[in-house]
């Protein structure tokens, strides 16, 4: 089955062809970072105009990319939620449209379940039930992924999605925009141990997470050494900074899969692209005796391959949407209270 996959959730433009949920023909992403870069963050309204300008070619393109022809094409799948809101209505409107041309279903993608599914691309051999960590600039959510279409949430951010800390942490340093790539970076040459940065849990929520706290006081630290005139470490900032992060997020994981009997973790998002953070993984899994799962740093952010590996999914599950289909700026995945 061949879907033709957007994905316009925030700052990429984004139009994919894939085989069957597993096989990517092509992976089309224009992303906007350099329009936003100078603001500091997304720009809602200067999103949702780029991607009104560039989807139609990102859209011939995947198809020729692919080496099919427009009728070839079996369904359409898109990214309706969660997301900015009018950037979401752009690839919805124009998924609609596409979809009602070529007289093929549409299918609606939750994005959190496209970034899940970056796996199934990267392991063809994946196979839920899995946990599955998804951390990206907006979300941060662990979730129990039961089935393909079946994921409940285990926990989550209480406050900050991890990117989000990433970017205000990076924007406060005058890094750029989007700010986890270069803390990364810088943070290969710094000492993890240098600055004492917090650890936040959420009382009696074991699977939850905080990031606020640790913005806070990294953003605190760097004001009082300006104010102190010393010398700030930048690259052990930085590592110090990514330790903290990977702290809040691994250990979290691999207990999850203790308590809901999993045997496989995967991460996924635009943070799973962080180097401390895949490092860490990979020790916690191995000590634990854990199945883990990173897509290739070209799958971890937004793309429409993953969008359309899950519409496969969907699609098999009977999720269909009619032309009615609308986006939405908020839904969550289902919650579960515990194992079972
Ligand atoms: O998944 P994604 O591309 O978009 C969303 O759905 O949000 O994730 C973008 C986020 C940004 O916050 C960016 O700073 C972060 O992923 N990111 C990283 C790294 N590369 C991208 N965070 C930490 N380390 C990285 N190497």
């Amino acid at each position: 089955m061949l879907i033709l996959a957007f994905e316009t959730s925030c700052d990429e433009t984004a139009a994919a062809v894939t085989r069957n949920g597993r096989e990517v023909l092509s992976n089309r992403v224009l992303s906007q970072t350099d329009l936003h870069e100078v603001y500091g963050g997304v720009v809602p309204e200067i999103a949702s105009r780029r991607h009104a300008e560039a989807i139609s070619r990102l859209a011939d393109l995947a198809v020729s990319d692919a080496g099919i022809t427009k009728k070839d094409i079996d369904a359409v799948a898109v990214t309706c939620t969660p997301g900015l809101i009018g950037a979401l209505l752009v690839g919805v409107s124009f998924a609609k449209a596409a979809a009602m041309a070529l007289g093929v279903p549409l299918i609606p993608v939750h994005h959190i379940c496209g970034h899940v599914a970056a796996n199934y691309i990267a392991y063809p051999e994946l196979e839920p039930p899995f946990i599955c960590l998804a951390v990206s600039g907006g979300n941060t959510i662990l979730a129990d992924v039961r089935d393909y279409t079946d994921m409940r949430v285990i926990g989550s951010t209480a406050d900050d999605a991890a990117g989000e800390c990433f970017d205000k942490i990076a924007r406060v340093l005058g890094l750029g925009y989007p700010g986890g790539g270069p803390i990364d970076e810088a943070a290969k040459n710094g000492d993890d141990k240098k600055y004492r940065l917090p650890r936040a849990a959420v009382k009696g929520r074991p699977f939850d997470m905080s990031f606020s706290g640790l913005k806070t006081a990294v953003i605190n630290l760097i004001r009082e050494t300006e104010q102190k005139q010393e010398a700030l470490d930048l690259p052990s900032l930085c590592a110090s900074f990514c330790a903290a992060v990977s702290d809040s997020l691994v250990p979290g994981t691999v207990s999850a899969a203790g308590e809901f009997g999993r045997d496989k973790i995967a991460v996924a998002g635009g943070v799973a692209a962080n180097s401390r953070i895949r490092r860490d993984f990979e020790t916690a899994a191995e000590r634990a005796g854990l199945k883990l799962y990173v897509p290739p740093l070209k799958l971890c952010g937004d793309n429409a391959a993953m969008i359309g590996c899950q519409g496969y999914y969907e699609y098999l599950a009977g999720n269909v949407a009619g032309l009615d289909l609308n986006a939405a700026a908020k839904t969550g995945l289902r919650p579960v209270s515990g194992p079972g």
